[in-house]
């Protein structure tokens, strides 16, 4: 009973607190407060000064949030094609060709070639051999902007990589040779620091090199033989069965549907016109800077840069050079003959502006990116 009664007080006393509170809310918010605050915001509103803030401020707010959403549909992946749309019938029609999965090779040569190619003795001060800066385990390259050649000597150039060269119909960055041999030939001055005669009267006095060479050529060791064994090596150096290639020959799950759309970009945006081929690259002779003046933009122009023009000195071939392979290209940076490009990502947004004219989204280069790394093969095994 008693409780009953004072709950009730509780009850009264507690819905009167209530009233008064609502009432002085009412009053002093409603009644006083707004009214005035509403009158000092008009009478602010029409000094001109802070109109023109607000303005400001309204056009600021809007392009942070233009940039924003810029931005989202920037990382938002869009809808890819289904498989249906990008599935490719037969490799017959397709701009890129797989890589043979093997090729006959004499293997006496091939095993003498490869000898001859790591070994230092071939250089001047006996330091330096070819995988010095061509090495089996980093895509045939050696991941440096530039090379130390014998007596230290920096390279002019990138060094490019020697994997499936026997793809190639030109060689060197600027196109200088036609065959592979005429390149080898003309490699040792300049990175071994002594000329082919030269090394070639050391290999005749090491007993090691004369029986082989006796073995395996008539006349024994001369410099066409020499130049012949490294070549013929140089020829088994092929990255077979990539997954792109195993999507060539009729598997059309080697890819993601992403990488099957980074294909699509590949051709779509144009850079299977100058990449393609077995080797997607190294049979064309293209301007660097097709569209845009991609070595005044770079700066600091050397010799090097001019490309084809030091070897035909025709104004036409300045800034020509060799289109590059891109067969695995993911593990050979960094990228370009002046080696300026760190990443992939990079080297394609860069050829997509001065080779085409096209600022690609992030997205896009992600995707042609995946593409290309699906190019990567198997490395070639040591044939000792
Ligand atoms: C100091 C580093 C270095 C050494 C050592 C070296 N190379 Fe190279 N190699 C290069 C550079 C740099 C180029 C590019 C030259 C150019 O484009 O002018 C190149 C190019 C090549 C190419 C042409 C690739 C192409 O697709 O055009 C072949 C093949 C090659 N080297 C084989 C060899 C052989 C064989 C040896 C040993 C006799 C050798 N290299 C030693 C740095 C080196
Ligand atoms: C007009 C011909 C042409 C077109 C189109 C073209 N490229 Fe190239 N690409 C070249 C040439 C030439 C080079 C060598 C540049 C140099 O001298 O360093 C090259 C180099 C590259 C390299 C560096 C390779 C290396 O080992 O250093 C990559 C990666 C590449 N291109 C990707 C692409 C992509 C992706 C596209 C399309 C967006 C494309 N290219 C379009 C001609 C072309």
């Amino acid at each position: 009973m008693r409780f009953a009664r004072l709950d009730r007080l509780l009850q009264r006393l507690w819905q009167r607190l209530q009233q008064t509170l609502q009432q002085t809310l009412q009053q002093t918010l409603w009644q006083r407060l707004w009214p005035r605050l509403w009158q000092r915001l008009w009478q602010m509103l029409q000094m001109r000064r802070l109109r023109r803030g607000i303005v400001l401020l309204g056009l600021l707010g809007a392009a942070i949030l233009g940039a924003l959403l810029w931005q989202r549909w920037q990382l938002t992946p869009l809808a890819l094609p289904t498989q249906a749309e990008i599935l490719i019938t037969s490799s017959q029609n397709e701009p890129i060709q797989p890589i043979p999965l093997q090729v006959a090779l004499d293997a006496n040569k091939v095993h003498l070639g490869e000898k001859l190619f790591a070994d230092s003795r071939l250089s001047a001060d006996d330091r330096v051999s070819c995988l010095s800066c061509h090495r089996l385990d980093q895509g045939g390259a050696d991941r440096q902007v530039r090379s130390l050649g014998a007596h230290g000597i920096p390279t002019q150039v990138n060094t490019p990589t020697v994997f499936n060269v026997a793809y190639n119909f030109w060689f060197s960055w600027n196109g200088k040779f036609e065959t592979l041999e005429a390149q080898i030939e003309a490699l040792a001055k300049s990175v071994m620091g002594m000329p082919w005669e030269q090394i070639v009267s050391k290999l005749q006095q090491l007993p090691d090199y004369v029986q082989s060479f006796g073995v395996l050529y008539t006349d024994g060791i001369t410099l066409p033989n020499v130049i012949d064994a490294i070549a013929i090596y140089q020829r088994s150096l092929i990255t077979p069965n990539s997954r792109f290639d195993q999507f060539l020959r009729g598997d059309y799950t080697a890819l993601t549907v992403e990488e099957k759309e980074g294909y699509r970009l590949f051709k779509s945006y144009g850079c299977v016109s100058c990449h393609q081929g077995i080797n997607v690259g190294g049979n064309l002779l293209q301007k660097f800077g097709e569209i845009g003046d991609y070595f005044v933009d770079r700066g600091n122009i050397t010799p090097a840069d001019y490309g084809r023009y030091q070897v035909t000195g025709s104004e036409n071939d300045r800034f020509v050079f060799r289109v590059p392979s891109l067969r695995n290209v993911e593990i050979t940076p960094p990228y370009f003959h002046d080696g300026s490009a760190k990443t992939l990502e990079d080297a394609i947004a860069i050829m997509a502006k001065y080779q085409l004219g096209h600022s690609l989204s992030p997205q896009h280069i992600r995707r042609i990116e995946r593409f290309l790394n699906t190019l990567t093969g198997e490395t070639p095994r040591s044939a000792s």
